[in-house]
């Protein structure tokens, strides 16, 4: 067994058994090498999840890199550790514009029946290998296209640009889950996006069109099981739980489930404070968000990641700081020390 990691005491339970208790369950992004190779890594996430999903193992570049030359062992070091400590695993994503190599990309520009082969032979031997250890899939992940805005002068319409768009047109969202649901009938298939937490016309219009997406598919008995709000939450943004709550009662009236799949918090663009102020505001607006979310019905929640320290909040150039700061938008701090944001998530993921 490995050691516990600061700042927690043998008798206090995790989000995960915290949430379990309530009924519902807690899990985080996690990366396999980092649950081998880092001991106060592996004990946190055993400590404070039920639940885990692959950051980048499952991604289509990971597991294919070549046409027909598949690279399970990094997924698998996931799945393996997750079998050892008794963890479950959602797969993240079949389908992505992003973590496409370079071949996908070209392959899929000759047309509709090599783009749709390859789609079937992707998910042949990825839900054929890990059939009975993945219980659920973001089968599209990042579907709908983003409405006009400040980073996006031009709306491309209902349905995001991409690859697979160009190929097979926007049925090859159903055709995902239908060739999903064919090669696993056990599976929960999940559609997973973002953009649609927040208080703002853009995201009231993101909204609008990802329903409106679930709706069509579930009218065409598309076997879509939940929709996925990824939940990167951004404190720039004001945000309304009647309006957050009412979006997702839509969603459950439509017969879906509506999991958080991959929630963290950016801090305000202009940071107040020191530390202990910004980690009071970060659990205040978490606790606002997931609150909301649990009273709709939420009840499946993972945050993308379970430390600061290998936050893609921190580590990624495009959504890190500019301003020389690093967000704190994940339960524990880099030292794993629970933070106040551990404890808003604490006491809305065990409410009764
Ligand atoms: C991110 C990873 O966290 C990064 O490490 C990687 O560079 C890019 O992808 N939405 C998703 C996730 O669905 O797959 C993304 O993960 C974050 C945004």
């Amino acid at each position: 067994m490995v050691g516990l990691a600061a700042g927690s005491s043998a008798q206090e339970p995790g989000l995960g058994e915290i949430a379990r208790q309530a009924g519902r369950s807690f899990g985080t992004a996690v990366q396999g090498d980092w649950l081998e190779s880092q001991a106060d890594y592996a004990a946190a996430v055993l400590r404070e999840t039920t639940l885990l999903v692959p950051e980048y193992e499952g991604k289509w570049a990971a597991i294919q890199p070549e046409e027909g030359k598949f690279e399970f062992e990094p997924l698998s070091r996931v799945t393996r550790w997750a079998a050892a400590n008794r963890k479950q695993v959602r797969g993240h994503a079949l389908i992505w514009h992003q973590a496409m190599p370079d071949w996908l990309v070209a392959a899929l520009g000759e047309g509709a029946s090599r783009a749709r082969a390859l789609m079937e032979a992707h998910f042949d031997r990825v839900l054929e290998t890990t059939r009975g250890q993945i219980r659920d899939w973001d089968v599209v992940n990042e579907a709908v296209a983003n409405p006009r805005g400040s980073d996006n002068p031009q709306d491309d319409g209902e349905f995001r640009d991409t690859p697979w768009l160009r190929a097979l047109g926007k049925d090859y969202i159903a055709t995902a889950f239908r060739l999903a649901r064919e090669r696993d009938a056990t599976l929960r298939l999940t559609l997973n996006d973002y953009g649609v937490e927040a208080d703002s016309p853009w995201a009231d219009e993101k909204r609008r069109r990802l329903l409106a997406l679930a709706r069509e598919l579930v009218d065409a008995k598309v076997p879509l099981d939940a929709v996925g709000i990824q939940a990167h939450l951004q404190m720039d943004h004001a945000f309304s739980a009647e309006k957050f709550r009412g979006f997702v009662a839509s969603l459950r009236e439509l017969g879906l489930s509506v999991l958080i799949t991959e929630m963290d918090v950016r801090e305000p663009s202009k940071l107040s404070g020191g530390i202990a102020a910004r980690d009071e505001a970060v659990a205040r607006y978490t606790k606002d968000f997931l609150a909301a979310a649990i009273d709709g019905g939420v009840r499946t929640i993972l945050t993308w990641g379970i430390t600061d320290k290998h936050s893609w909040l921190v580590t990624d150039k495009d959504v890190a700081r500019k301003d020389g700061a690093t967000h704190r938008g994940l339960p524990l701090d880099d030292d794993y020390r629970r933070k106040p944001m551990w404890k808003a998530m604490a006491e809305v993921l065990g409410k009764a």
